[in-house]
């Protein structure tokens, strides 16, 4: 590496490493451009993976790194551990490890910061080498600015990430916790971080750094715990977003190009999809970056739920398949129970049946459908069912009052009419796709238990729904039976 190094070296002038960067910059944006659309998200992948390679590769023969030994090694560790972790996640725990993943990225800027401006840089390594300690290296105002930026953004992803990664993967209580003057509790830390920023930006102080990441990495905890699981897409893709300006800011310390637009378009777009998915729940995009929005825990729910009526219908295989191929038009809605029971292959089979029948059938996403934003598209794609029976909520809401039947599979809060009706419901406001308006709604789950946000679902007691109790995967293949068996 070092002699290819050598030797690529006359050739290798800043303008090169810029050309190269803009180009690997270049292959990230249609990376996101490709992701927009299941159909081209393979290819966009596959541009966004030779963006990055390419912008490693030519990280590795900038002059100022000299000693492979400390990029190899780490590689490979992270590799050793990254590798099978991404082959043997399940779909289901993607969220989760996207938010464990955003966690390093946050304290990677930490770090960076720290070794930015703690005293063991190489340039304070004398000729014999030796580290002149306790001294701190000179950097301008802008530099340590940058630092202040890096540390703290990137300490508040950290926290707010592992935090997030707890609730989605269930080792913190998913319900919110909140208390009296949490609010002003988050304001006084945040003033008191910047205060220990810019005291450590004009006097270079170890201790007022410290201090700020202590209060920076308190502050993403306290920023998350109040959110609710319903909100938690819209947080997954808030703090997307801070890791890629805390990649950002590191970008500028480390005055590496590269970091600044892989940083910035990260940022902005995680930002953008926060804003979407903002409204797509009908939040408050400002409250979500301020992390103030939590639903409060509620405890009129239990009371709610037993006042409502539980007239509660359960219905056989055979009468759904009766009812579905009889029907002129069906929309399936499927949510996170589909993708637990992985029934999208046997869901798909019974749309080809009863398109065959000429029954009209098309599916339905919600888009905080699942644990991820594109779950469903993502499982509907790999069963390969044809977009043009994917509507998107917007494109499908103003159908299910002409639809005969609906058939909802494995999901629960996306569905909830109290969303709006109920405007002591937590998931109030949230729009949700409107199933109930059906003349006649399958909902396909295993028991009466609620969904991510924890509450009661009106839908299911209502007159026209009836309820199939069981595993969605075996509930679709035995559906799916049934219709081929009348079909002779
Ligand atoms: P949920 O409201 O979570 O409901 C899923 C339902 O699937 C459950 O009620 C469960 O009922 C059922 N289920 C689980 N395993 C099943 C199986 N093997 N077979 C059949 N049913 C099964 O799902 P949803 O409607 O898709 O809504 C998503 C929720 O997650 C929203 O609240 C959303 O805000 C939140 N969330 C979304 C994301 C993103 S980005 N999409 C990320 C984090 C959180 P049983 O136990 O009775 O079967």
């Amino acid at each position: 590496m070092a002699e290819l190094k050598t030797f690529l070296s006359p050739y290798l002038t800043g303008d090169v490493f810029a050309l190269v960067y803009l180009v690997a910059g270049i292959l990230f944006i249609l990376g996101l451009k490709g992701l927009a659309h299941p159909s081209s998200a393979r290819r966009g992948n596959n541009f966004a993976m030779l963006g990055m390679f390419i912008a490693i590769m030519v990280t590795l023969f900038h002059p100022q790194i000299t000693d492979y030994m400390w990029i190899f090694v780490p590689m490979a560790l992270g590799a050793l551990v990254g590798v099978p972790i991404a082959l043997k996640i399940n779909m289901t725990a993607m969220p989760q490890l996207v938010a464990i993943l955003h966690s390093f990225v946050g304290l990677a800027a930490v770090l960076v910061a720290a070794g930015m401006f703690l005293p063991f840089q190489p340039q304070l390594i004398n000729p014999e080498g030796v580290v002149s300690e306790g001294v701190l290296p000179q950097l301008s105002t802008a530099t340590m600015i940058e630092i202040f930026m890096g540390a703290w953004i990137g300490a508040i992803t950290f926290t707010g990430s592992v935090v997030a990664f707890a609730k989605l993967n269930g080792n913190f209580r998913s319900a919110p916790i909140t208390f009296k003057g949490q609010h002003l509790l988050n304001l006084a830390i945040f003033v008191a971080m910047i205060y220990f920023g810019v005291y450590f930006a004009m006097y270079q102080s170890v201790e007022a750094f410290v201090v700020m990441c202590a209060l920076a990495f308190l502050l993403g905890f306290t920023l998350i715990i109040p959110i609710g699981g319903a909100d938690m897409p819209v947080i997954v893709s808030m703090l997307n977003s801070y890791s890629g300006w805390a990649a950002a800011a590191t970008g500028f310390t480390l005055n590496n190009m590269q970091l600044i637009i892989a940083g910035a378009l990260i940022g902005s777009s995680g930002a953008i999809l926060s804003y979407i998915m903002c409204k797509a729940m009908n939040r408050s995009f400002i409250s979500v970056v301020l992390g103030g929005f939590g639903a409060d825990d509620d405890p009129a729910a239990s009371e709610r739920a037993s006042a409502v009526e539980k007239g509660v219908k359960a219905a056989a295989v055979e009468d759904a398949g009766y009812m579905l191929e009889n029907a002129e038009s069906v929309v399936i809605v499927p949510g996170y129970g589909m993708a637990v029971a992985q029934a999208q292959h046997a869901l798909k089979e019974v749309s080809e049946i009863l398109e065959e029948k000429g029954v009209k059938t098309r599916f339905a996403i919600h888009p905080v459908a699942g644990r991820m934003p594109g779950h469903m598209n993502v499982l509907l794609a790999e069963a390969d069912v044809p977009y043009d029976r994917v509507e998107e909520m917007d494109e499908i809401n103003s159908d299910f009052s002409q639809t005969d039947v609906v058939l909802v599979v494995g999901a629960n809060d996306v569905v909830n009419p109290d969303a709006k009706e109920d405007p002591s419901s937590p998931l109030y406001g949230m729009p949700i796709l409107d199933a109930y308006k059906a003349k006649m709604v399958y909902v396909v789950k295993r028991s009466m238990s609620s969904g991510y946000a924890g509450v009661e679902n009106t839908l299911f007691y209502m007159d026209n729904t009836y309820m199939i109790f069981g595993d969605a995967k075996e509930i679709a293949e035995n559906l799916s039976s049934s219709l081929k068996g009348t079909a002779h």
